[in-house]
């Protein structure tokens, strides 16, 4: 293996570290409301290391646990009423919910100033036009870490494998507005190996175990690899065969403890943002302007 593996275990460690000293010289504590309905296990660790993650930077986390029978109506209702509480900054209703909750009437519901996901529609107009705005964890993670290792990406040809809305959508958006050239790739690309091998820089973001082979990897180009699978033996693997692209890639993410733990760390910096545009005021009715940038630049 010739690539540099990027730690993200330790940038994530670090931006903690930051937020919990940032949050200690706030005058309040910031609040964080995960949301769970229903009890599927893989949820209910996530939503546990968010827990554990918050209280250490000093954030208030409470998780509120529905019945996987809870109605639409019932799930708005508790998004309604922490919309309204002056406590809560940031709203997290872990997804997926089940089926007979409608994901976008809950995304819809979640104020957009509280939208700690970014998967609002008015945060997600907002980082497609460049503006400032609550942006989903997980591609506000991948840029993170790309800035921490000192990858340049203005300029770079970049590759997103995937096209999600928390993923693959909004990693096209932020590389566009930092300059990269930006090609989208999914299921249906023709020659997929081939538009890889072309990529400076690769985010691999699909859900398929190891499917990125070595030789669709470009020499010297930056992997970073988003998927987390379990094989049918039980261990955790992403998108890429990680030891063959390591033998092309000049730097590449593990899986796991690349891009993961930097999605929780950005779910407390989204909430530490969230609180401090909120509470200062800056945060008019959406038809007046940006509620993250009040002065509409
Ligand atoms: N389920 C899997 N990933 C996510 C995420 O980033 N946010 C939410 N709300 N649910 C998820």
């Amino acid at each position: 293996m010739s690539a540099t593996l990027i730690d993200g275990k330790q940038v994530a460690a670090a931006l903690r570290a930051q937020l919990a000293a940032r949050v200690a010289t706030l005058p309040y504590t910031p609040g964080l409301a995960v949301v769970l309905v229903g009890d599927d296990p893989a949820s209910a660790v996530y939503v546990r290391s968010k827990d554990r993650a918050a209280a250490a930077a000093g954030i208030a986390a409470s998780t509120i646990r529905l019945p996987a029978d809870t109605s639409e109506a019932a799930l708005l209702a508790t998004i309604a009423r922490l919309n309204a509480d002056p406590a809560i900054d940031g709203i997290l209703v872990q997804l997926p919910v089940p089926p007979q909750i409608r994901q976008v009437a809950v995304i819809e519901a979640i104020d957009p100033a509280k939208d700690v996901d970014g998967f609002h529609p008015l945060n997600v107009g907002r980082l497609h036009d460049g503006r400032p705005g609550l942006v989903p964890c997980t591609p506000l993670g991948v840029m993170r870490l790309l800035a921490h290792v000192g990858v340049s990406v203005r300029g770079a040809r970049a590759l997103v494998l995937g096209r999600s809305a928390i993923v693959g959508k909004p990693m096209a958006a932020l590389l566009t507005n930092a300059d990269a050239t930006v090609t989208v790739a999914h299921s249906r690309t023709r020659d997929l190996a081939a538009e890889c091998r072309r990529a400076e820089l690769l985010v691999a973001a699909v859900g398929r175990a190891e499917m990125v082979r070595g030789d669709w990897v470009a020499n010297q180009a930056v992997v970073i690899d988003v998927g987390i699978n379990r094989l049918p033996d039980g261990r955790l693997v992403g998108d890429c065969a990680t030891a063959e692209c390591a033998t092309h890639a000049a730097a590449i993410t593990p899986v796991p403890g690349g891009v993961g733990p930097m999605t929780i760390a950005c779910l407390l910096e989204n909430t530490v943002a969230a609180s401090v545009v909120r509470r200062a005021g800056l945060c008019p009715a959406p038809h007046q302007g940006s509620a993250l940038d009040p002065a509409g630049a």
